[in-house]
């Protein structure tokens, strides 16, 4: 049997990482086959250490260049060849040496109904501007900053001034959407076709 192998890139506490983890733990034929950060403190590492799952760090200010971070990053990854790449909260902006490399199966979650509110800080950002709805997305990723190719999206319509409430909110939007994806891609339900998200 075909074994569909992920390796996930973390840059923090890792509770995406997690809920792919609790997704994914018994279902055959998907694998998390390691995971990768580039804090040696994010707690992501240990969430994948108690799970037996092969874990690096590959820490960016040990490289002198954006290009040598993500040699090392590649290297790592061509001795694993996983099906699929999955950003998880990797706060890291990539180049296109990477990209190039593993586009197509290279995915993002980001903390907003996309192309809104790319970059950094989503949640005070949005409720500062009193919208009504507020999301999660699910992207291909491509050269541009959170941009890309999207596979998916989860609203909800806002209903707290309370931030770190949002937060919690959003956060569970993102750990029903991420392994949802993950499961359709692994499956050949989702795919990357001439710059296109195509859904069977
Ligand atoms: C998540 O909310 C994710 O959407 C966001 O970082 C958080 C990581 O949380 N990603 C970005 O903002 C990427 N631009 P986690 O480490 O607990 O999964």
């Amino acid at each position: 049997m075909q074994i569909f192998k992920i390796a996930v890139l973390i840059s923090g506490n890792g509770s995406n990482l997690q809920a792919i983890i609790d997704n994914f733990r018994d279902e055959v034929g998907i694998e998390i086959s390691s995971v990768i950060s580039n804090k040696a403190d994010a707690y992501g590492l240990t969430r994948a250490n108690r799970e037996g799952i092969e874990t690096h760090i590959v820490n960016h200010e040990d490289y002198s260049s954006r290009e040598d971070f993500e040699k090392e990053l590649i290297r790592i990854l061509k001795k694993e060849s996983p099906d699929l790449i999955v950003l998880a909260g990797f706060m890291r902006i990539l180049s296109n040496l990477f990209i190039s490399e593993y586009y197509g199966k290279l995915i993002n979650i980001h903390p907003s109904l996309l192309p809104n509110y790319k970059g950094m800080d989503t949640h005070r950002r949005v409720l500062e501007n009193n919208e009504e709805f507020h999301g999660v997305t699910v992207h291909y990723v491509d050269n541009s900053l959170d941009g890309g190719p999207i596979c998916a999206q989860s609203k909800i319509k806002i209903d707290t001034k309370d931030q770190k409430k949002l937060e919690e909110q959003i956060h569970e939007l993102e750990y029903k959407l991420y392994p949802d994806v993950i499961k359709n891609i692994a499956s050949g339900k989702m795919r990357l076709y001439r710059g296109e998200v195509v859904k069977q």
